[in-house]
């Protein structure tokens, strides 16, 4: 296997300061595939030319490929090498025409990397390096071209032949067979190139741009599936008209195609004028698919859409600059999710996705910066550091600029780097000219990993008060020292008696390790409200007290900063139960009701707001978790808010009740708030809580309401719930997308017995590896619910260490991804971290371990 790496190989290391431009640059190039998922023939013609004076070969990448015939100039040629999987073809001139010949086995790909099969479908992923397991190329970013792509298959089988850019012909053969070419006018990188073909259909849709131009869209999917593409196509049209309205950026080509598979190794792909996505995020109606899934389908369709400015017109330089397309396309795709709805409760759920995946990620063994220094293998990289902290730098700086200096700075990015494969660097000197600030210290947010950790102290003398913050970025891998990072944080301070606003909010830079400010003329006691709307991506501590937050979460007038309230409010007190073994719920409790009852909030806010938080994050704040108390603390801190507020949460959960399904805000906040009231209702051991949640769970019009009812179930001890998962079962089987659910919603069960059950489901019939989303929808899931993957026996370890192993002879990629939550073994107990650690040394000791694997396992031992 191309890329199977054993312990003992010692891994190459990739280093970004080892760039260099390439040798040899090829502006066009020609591909003829004759497709068939047993043998595809694809013959490459590439124009290749001389990058300066040296007098290197062409090297070409490749991965497990065979060169049939290699033809320089037309002629066959003789003296060219292997070098490991690369291609090396000496060279005389200064341009020259390379053809190559291979054969490859899309029906055998189980990497779902290069040219693939997917439920009688191919399709291709390139990104990253995906490009050389289809053909010999220069497969790095930073080699542009032309494609020309033809395609020849069966006509019955694959009525449907797709490429990026525009159909130029098509034809039909003799033997039933027929063929088309596309080009491509846009020169790109190779991980942006794509094929599909198959028994697809569109939903068919126009796009009038602001110059005027139609262009043709098409949603293609199977038969069967046409009737759940309106919302995608939907979200397509609002995504193309934001981008021109936001960022003044209009579409280039007449098409755009979006294709959706059932096999992807991630959410979707930005291919030129040609998206591949992971069915998940395509396929919706209101009986399979929740809020939560149209939400993400509205957001990942716009995020591959931006790409086509953020990431094709102008794409990376080197794969170390991977965050200047994600961090800022996350970023755009954040922005366009909170113009459709409420911008606050997006930033809550977008605040909350930080906290679960990438604090951890930062505070753990596989901490790197956004744009990291070395990586063994890049698909490692595609993490919430590069996504998410990089949209949260994005953020910042659009903080520091205000709206209309960030966008003066973007269209100079546009303009200045369109056509080019562009830094980090690149992006934050437009943002520095177009803005007209300073960002020499921010640039550290690229270079150093850590989360940083701010204190917050406000003193009272009389009517001043001095708010003293001090900053710490904790030492991560290799980088043992820190230097002072620049924290945007938004500030206002409140009156405790009159709750009234004693300043304007004020947007302090944090550059020094500590700084002071002083407030005049306080008419009264001031509370603090800090980092208001999450303005930095840190860690808060203040010296607040359980009065200040729960005034705050009744009284801020910024709607996160109230949220934030009430979770650390929430954390206080469960962090003081988990050490005491009992706590005083009256604080959380009394929060919980005036949020409950605020007429003036909506439901979708008081839904997320009175949410505890989430076992892991609970742990995230001790030194040392204890999965068990932590979850008996947090169901005792939930029965007695169930108990103690039983009226409210009945008011919240009738006043919440729809006659019929809508997707709309207010419809999906009802919805929330239903099914978060019920899990309190459940939770105060009501005699009718199962009674009421079976109800909801067969009297659902839509998703959200039957699953949302069924983890209530899940969760619980009535025999009802073996009952409503047999009927999910039967209802969807066959279904996919919705099995996922069924798995995954065991997975994540607070049951005590769930390790069993899990253990079970691995054996279950539709149990498979060789599907990512149903593997991630079981042993992904399992992982992060942290009562039961820490189960004391470390059989949870040992299950999931045997199911990576399994897995990573299929599919490396997803694998890997899965490794993280094993790694974490520093935060917990000996006992657990030696059975963590050993199932680590087994997975890294596996005979023909893929470099994937490990790269994540054996930098999470150390
Ligand atoms: N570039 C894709 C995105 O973020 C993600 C992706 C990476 C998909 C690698 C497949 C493979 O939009
Ligand atoms: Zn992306």
């Amino acid at each position: 296997m191309a890329d199977a790496q054993t312990a003992t190989q010692a891994p190459v290391v990739t280093r970004r300061e080892d760039y260099r431009e390439p040798d040899w640059r090829v502006p066009e190039i020609a591909l003829d595939f004759d497709l068939d998922p047993a043998a595809t023939r694809v013959h490459a013609t590439l124009q290749v030319e001389r990058n300066g004076s040296h007098d290197a070969p062409l090297r070409l990448a490749g991965d497990g490929l065979l060169a049939l015939v290699v033809r320089v100039d037309g002629v066959v040629a003789e003296d060219w090498t292997m070098d490991g999987d690369d291609l090396v073809v000496p060279l005389s001139g200064a341009a020259h025409t390379i053809e190559t010949e291979v054969e490859i086995a899309p029906e055998r790909n189980t990497q779902l990397m290069g040219l693939y099969a997917s439920g009688g479908i191919l399709c291709t992923q390139c990104e990253a390096e995906g490009f050389r397991r289809i053909t010999f190329f220069p497969d790095r970013p930073d080699v542009l071209s032309k494609y020309k792509v033809k395609m020849t298959a069966d006509k019955a089988r694959f009525p449907v032949l797709l490429a990026n850019g525009d159909p130029i012909a098509q034809g039909d053969l003799d033997g039933g067979k027929h063929w088309a070419e596309w080009h491509d006018p846009f020169p790109k990188p190779s991980y942006l190139f794509a094929i599909v073909a198959g028994d697809l259909v569109a939903n068919r849709g126009s796009f009038m741009t602001m110059s005027g131009r139609e262009v043709q869209l098409g949603i293609w999917v199977r038969l069967p599936d046409l009737p759940k593409t309106d919302h995608a196509l939907h979200a397509l049209k609002l995504s193309m008209a934001w981008d021109e309205k936001v960022y003044g950026r209009e579409y280039d080509l007449d098409v755009f195609n979006i294709v959706a598979v059932d096999d992807f190794n991630f959410g979707a792909m930005e291919n030129k004028g040609l998206n591949v996505f992971n069915s998940r995020y395509i396929l919706a109606d209101p009986d399979t698919a929740t809020d939560y899934d149209y939400d993400a389908i509205a957001a990942v369709v716009a995020h591959e859409y931006f790409h086509n400015w953020s990431g094709n017109r102008i794409t990376c330089r080197d794969w170390f600059q991977l965050s200047l397309k994600e961090g800022f396309t996350v970023f755009r795709d954040q922005s366009f999710s909170a113009d459709q709805g409420s911008a606050a409760v997006k930033r809550i759920e977008d605040v909350r996705g930080l906290r679960a995946s990438q604090f951890p990620e930062d505070a753990g063994p596989l901490a790197h910066p956004v744009r990291p220094d070395e990586y063994i293998e890049i698909s490692n990289f595609y993490t919430a550091t590069i996504y998410n902290k990089g949209a949260e730098v994005i953020r910042m700086m659009a903080t520091i600029l205000g709206p209309e200096k960030f966008r003066a700075a973007t269209d100079l990015y546009f303009d200045r780097f369109d056509g080019t494969a562009a830094t980090c660097e690149d992006f934050v000197q437009s943002m520095e000219q177009g803005g007209g600030v300073d960002l020499t210290q921010f640039r550290r947010w690229y270079s150093q990993a850590g989360t940083p950790r701010v204190s917050a102290t406000l003193t009272q003398e009389g009517g001043r008060a001095r708010l003293t913050l001090r900053q710490v970025v904790p030492p991560t891998p290799g980088q043992p020292v820190k230097e002072p990072m620049v924290l945007p944080l938004k500030v206002k301070l409140f009156g405790a008696v009159t709750g009234r606003a004693l300043c304007d909010e004020q947007l302090v830079l944090l550059k020094d390790e500590s700084h002071e400010i002083l407030f005049e003329n306080l008419p009264e006691t001031p509370v603090l409200s800090i980092n208001r709307g999450f303005s930095a991506p840190v860690v808060v501590e203040t010296n607040r007290t359980a009065k200040d937050l729960a005034f705050l979460s009744a009284h801020d007038d910024d709607p996160f900063a109230r949220y934030e309230a009430m979770q650390q409010l929430m954390l206080d007190t469960l962090v003081t139960s988990v050490a005491n073994g009992t706590g005083d719920h009256q604080a959380v409790i009394d929060a919980v009701r005036n949020t409950l009852t605020d007429a003036n909030l909506d439901r979708a806010f008081i839904a997320e707001a009175v949410l505890l938080p989430s076992d892991s994050f609970i742990g995230d704040q001790m030194t040392v978790v204890e999965p068990e108390a932590i979850f008996r603390a947090r169901e005792a801190l939930r029965q007695d808010l169930g108990k103690a507020l039983a009226t409210e949460w009945r008011a919240a959960y009738e006043g919440s009740l729809a006659n019929r399904f809508e997707y709309s805000p207010a419809a999906k906040g009802a919805r929330r708030l239903k099914t978060v009231a019920l899990g309190y209702i459940a939770a105060s051991g009501a005699a009718d809580a199962d009674g009421l949640a079976f109800d909801q769970f067969r009297g659902a019009d839509n998703m959200t309401d039957r699953q949302g009812a069924m983890t209530t179930l899940v969760n619980g001890a009535s025999p009802l719930r073996e009952e409503a998962l047999e009927a999910f079962y039967t209802r969807y089987q066959g279904n996919g997308l919705v099995l996922d659910k069924w798995f995954q919603t065991q997975a994540l069960s607070s049951r005590e017995d769930t390790l069993d059950r899990v253990e079970r489901l691995a054996a279950h019939p539709d149990f498979t590896l060789s599907n990512p989303n149903r593997a991630r929808s079981l042993i992904g899931a399992f992982s992060v619910n942290q009562r039961a993957f820490h189960d004391v026996s470390g059989r949870g370890y040992r299950f999931v260490a045997d199911q990576l192993i399994a897995l990573d002879k299929l599919n490396p990629q997803t694998a890997a991804k899965l490794l993280p939550p094993l790694g974490r073994w520093k935060r917990f107990d000996e006992g657990r971290a030696a059975k963590m650690r050993a199932e680590l040394e087994r997975i890294v000791a596996t005979p023909e371990l893929s470099k994937d694997m490990f790269e994540q396992a054996s930098k999470s031992l150390d």
